[in-house]
Order: structure tokens, then sequence, then C-alpha cells
């Protein structure tokens, strides 16, 4: 029952979805959008423009002038993987995903084509063991051995840390300073690990996402995945980019070992 429940409401949605992915009525969303402080969005037909826009001297783009977020997505790489990257490339938004080392043992493949496609990558452990439960050299290995992974996999080194289940302390804060990785939690949460309904999902972040937010989810559950294009759909509508972790905070105060969940705290103490 619960799966038959499932499946229409996933069907149900791909549909909806799929009505609305159009550019240029994003575009246009997103012009009437007066508040918004740069008139760019996914459907701009004019990309040279839009990069001079919001790109600064680095390339990358400017969340100090633009409004900001960094979708992120925990736990993978998982099958259902590819399915999110064809979305997230259908409306040119770069994400993070803070994989778990063993999966991308399993997955590498996925991550390559997470590289390829210009999104962050970002260490969520070893295991998903909880890192302030561990000795200090069990956290270091558990974080050294997700880096060397990630780089033999896919020749990136992940320079951003997520704990598993949030859970940090000092040990653990210590280590992650001293392998220059800043400790990234999140703003907005809306428990997709508990509520696998994708409605649900893509309402909460629409409603609690605000400039600067690291949102987080989980790529591992395909009713996340699927409430993904109506949270891009909005979140462009309402003038958003979607920057990577390393994008967000760039120009702001980011320091290893701290904890941050938001841009806007960390650029007032710059
Ligand atoms: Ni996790």
């Amino acid at each position: 029952m619960r799966g038959k429940l499932s499946i229409a409401i996933v069907a149900a949605l791909t549909a909806t979805a799929c009505g609305q992915v159009n550019a240029v009525d994003v575009a246009q969303v997103a012009a009437r959008q007066e508040s918004a402080p740069v008139v760019v969005s996914v459907g701009n037909p004019d990309p040279d423009a839009r990069r001079a826009l919001i790109r600064d001297g680095d390339g990358l783009t400017n969340c100090a002038k633009v409004k900001c977020v960094a979708l992120t997505f925990d736990d993978g790489p998982m099958p259902d993987t590819a399915r999110l990257l064809r979305i997230l490339d259908k409306y040119q938004a770069k994400a993070t995903f803070f994989v778990v080392g063993a999966m991308v043992k399993e997955h590498p493949d996925l991550v390559r084509d997470e590289v390829a496609a210009g999104h962050e990558i970002a260490n969520h452990s070893w295991d998903h063991s909880d890192l302030a439960r561990m000795s200090e050299s069990g956290v270091r290995s558990q974080l050294q051995r997700t880096n060397d992974i990630v780089q033999q996999t896919a020749g990136v080194t992940p320079t951003l840390l997520r704990p598993p289940y949030g859970s940090t302390d000092a040990q653990v804060s210590a280590v992650a300073k001293s392998m220059g990785m800043p400790q990234i939690m999140w703003a907005v949460d809306p428990l997709d690990w508990k509520d696998r309904d994708a409605g649900t999902v893509s309402r909460r972040v629409l409603s609690e996402t605000r400039r600067g937010d690291v949102v987080l989810m989980h790529d591992i559950h395909p009713s996340t995945v699927t409430a993904v294009p109506a949270i891009l759909e909005g979140l462009a509508g309402r003038g958003f980019h979607f920057v990577t972790v390393t994008e967000l905070f760039h120009g702001a105060k980011f320091q290893p070992g701290r904890q941050f969940t938001e841009r806007r705290a960390a650029q007032k103490a710059a």
C-alpha cells in the first residue's frame, strides 16, 4: 500500500516538474521579482551577460552581491545520484556532495561524474561513524581515508567536513582544523531521511531557505531526488543562485575547524 502510494506521488510530481521545466518561464518569473538584487536566473537567454553580472575576478559566483544558496547532499553516492546529476545539469545548478568514503569505493563512476559536472565533493567520514565518540587517531583516519579515496578516484581532495549526525566536539574540531577543513553544518533541514515524500521535502526547503543558507539533503533517498526539480524551480524563481559550499563562503571569514551553517554570519566576521 505504502509502496503504491509512493509511486503515485512520484509519478504525479514528475509530471508536474516536467511540465514546468521551461527556462524562459523561469526567467520571466525571476524578472518579476523586484526584490531580487540582480535579475538573473538559470533561464537568462544570454549566458555571457549572466556570467559578467555574477562572476567575480576568480570566476566564482559573488555571493556578497547575489542571492546564493548551497544545496548539499549527504551519504552517497548511490545509484539514484545519477538521476540527481541530470536534474542539476538541466538547471545549471551546482551542489556539494558530502560523500562517505565506503560509498565512493562502491560507486567510483558516480563520484567522477559529480566532479565532471562541476560539483564539489566534501568529506562525510569513511563509514558514517559518530566522530565525537572516537579516539583522536580514529577521527583522523576516518577523514584521511575518505580524502584519499576521493583523490584517487576523482582527482580532487575534499576541503570541507560534515561530521555524520552533525556530531562534533573539541577533538573533532581540532582534527578538522589540523587538516585545514571547516565543518559545514546546515541552516535548513527538511528531515528528508524521515519523511520520504517529495512534496513534503520541497515544501519545507522552499519555505525555510533564506539567502546564504546551507541546505541539508540526502541523495540516497529517491524521494529527495524527486523533490529537487520543484526546489530548483521555486528558488530560481526567487532569484537564487545554486552554488557550491566553497563558493558560498568565498570572500567571507571561513576558518578550518570552525562550524558554519550559512554565509551571513561569516560575512559579518570577515
Ligand atoms: Ni549523513
